[in-house]
Order: C-alpha cells, then structure tokens, then sequence
C-alpha cells in the first residue's frame, strides 16, 4: 500500500496509542515518519518497531524550542514536512469548581497551547511542502467527541478539544490561499493508556463502564486506535485534496443521535 508514498509525516504523542497506531499506519502506506513523544522510551520503541522510514525525537509539544527541533530534525533526517498531525494530550476529569491554578495551566497547555506552538513551528516547512505538491500540505488535529458536544466533569478537557475544532476551522480558511489543509478527528471513547487514567473518574467497575459505553454506540462496538489511524490516513492522503476545515467524528454514530 502505497497511498502516503514520497511524504515525510510527524506526530505528536506517537508513543503511545491512537498516535502510535496512526504512526504505524501512517508509515505502511508509504511515509517516512517522525514519532513525536515526551515519553522517551515509549516513543523510541514505536520508531524501532517501525524501522528505517521512522525517526524518534523527544519532543515536549508545550515547548516551543523543543517543537522547532523536532520540526527541523524532520527536515534534516527525510528532507521535507508534508504532514503534521497534532495529536498528544492527556486527561482531565473532576469538578470545575475544585480546580486549581496548576490544573488549569497543565491541562490546557497539555491540549492546547502545545498544539498550537507545534502548528506554529511547522508552518514554514508545510509551507514548502505545499508549493511542491498539487494536492496540498496537510495538518490533522485529534479533537474529540468534547471537541464537538460535551459531558460533566469534563470542563477542561472540552475546552481545549473545542479549543482545537476553532482553531482548525480558521487556520482552514487561513491557510487555503496557501494550499494547507486543515482536519480535526473527534474520536469517542477508545480503549488506550489516557482512558485508564480517565475511567476512575467516571466508573469503578472497568467491565461496567465499557459495556456502558459501547451500549451508547450506534454501532454498537467500541472504536480500536487502528479506526482512527484508518480516517487520519484518508484526511491527510491525497485523495482529501478537496477536503478542509472538517470536525470528522469517529464514533459509531454516536453525533448522529
Ligand atoms: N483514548 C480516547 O478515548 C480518546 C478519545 C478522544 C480523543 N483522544 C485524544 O487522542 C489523543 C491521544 O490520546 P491516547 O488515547 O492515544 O492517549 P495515550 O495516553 O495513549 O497517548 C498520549 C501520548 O501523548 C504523549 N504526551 C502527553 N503529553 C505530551 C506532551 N506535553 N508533549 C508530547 N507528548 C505528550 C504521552 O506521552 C502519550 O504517549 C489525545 O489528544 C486525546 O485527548 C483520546
């Protein structure tokens, strides 16, 4: 399979999860891939499983100087950046009124300030990649179903994933002239790392809580990250060319109820 043949991708928090899978995916369609993670180990790993057409580079996204890096050794080890897709974050659950200052700043710096200073630093280079290539360079975000709707206890967290769905619908119209796309996925409720540290805040019981929420789904079986590498392949492929500016749910029908 070849249908990212030729373009040098980047994601962010790519060591675990939904990012991990997207990495893989991303690099047996073709790519060669920069795997982005504040985690060292995890982020190495997933660049040795996928061989020689995968870097790693530590990268804290909340740091611009640690984005600019990250950016330029792309660069420097495939030779262009064609595709960015923002995706790290971490979890946030627990009254509004008991949060602190120190919350506030981590979790909204952890999903969102991050993923605009890494947008920020690769913009010259998409830049680049975008005159080269008819169809256009390409920024992926993962948002969330709270990028789109909304539940209680979540109020951070929905913030900065609604945070997100702004910014890619302006930075879509902002970037067009440009021949930048820019999509948002908004996954539902997948079975990775961060949703072990979310369930205690919303079940005690495990086993309960996933028949719960697949008992939401319309579809009535809950998401695998490989569902959501399948949609991030298709948004930053070629074959999206006409497609910008969209909050695309990956979530068994759950936004058509
Ligand atoms: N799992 C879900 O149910 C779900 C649903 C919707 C959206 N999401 C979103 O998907 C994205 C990936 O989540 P996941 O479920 O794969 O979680 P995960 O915990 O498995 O992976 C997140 C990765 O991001 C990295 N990371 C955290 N902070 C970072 C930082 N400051 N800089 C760089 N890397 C950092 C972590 O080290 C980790 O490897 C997140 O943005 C999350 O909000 C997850």
């Amino acid at each position: 399979m070849s249908r990212l043949a030729g373009k040098v991708a980047l994601v962010t928090g790519a060591g675990s999860g939904l990012g991990r899978a997207v990495a893989i995916r991303f690099a047996a369609e073709g790519a060669r891939v920069i795997i982005t993670d504040i985690d060292g180990d995890r982020g190495e790993a997933v660049a040795k499983s996928i061989g020689g057409n995968a870097a790693f580079i530590p990268c804290d996204h909340t740091k611009t100087a640690d984005d600019e890096a990250a950016v330029a050794f792309a660069v420097k080890t495939f030779g262009a950046l064609d595709i960015v897709h923002n995706n790290a974050g971490g979890p946030f659950t627990g009254s509004f009124e008991s949060v602190d200052d120190a919350t506030l700043e981590r979790v909204l710096r952890t999903n969102l300030f991050g993923v605009l200073q890494m947008t920020r630093a690769a913009l010259p280079h998409l830049r680049d990649s975008a005159k080269r290539n008819p169809a256009g360079a390409s920024l992926l975000y993962t948002s969330s179903l709270q990028g789109l709707k909304a539940k209680p206890n979540f109020s951070l967290y929905t913030v900065a994933k609604h945070g997100i769905v702004g910014l890619v619908r302006s930075l879509a119209l902002e970037l067009a002239p440009q021949n930048i796309r820019v999509n948002a996925l908004c996954p539902t409720v997948i079975a990775t790392p961060m949703l072990e540290a979310f369930l205690p805040g919303m079940a005690s019981d495990r086993d309960e809580a996933m028949n719960r929420f697949r008992a939401t789904i319309p579809l009535a079986r809950m998401p695998e990250p490989e569902d959501v590498a399948a949609a991030a392949l298709f948004l930053v492929s070629d074959e999206a060319r006409m497609i910008t500016g969209v909050a695309l749910p990956v979530d068994g029908g759950q936004m058509a109820m």
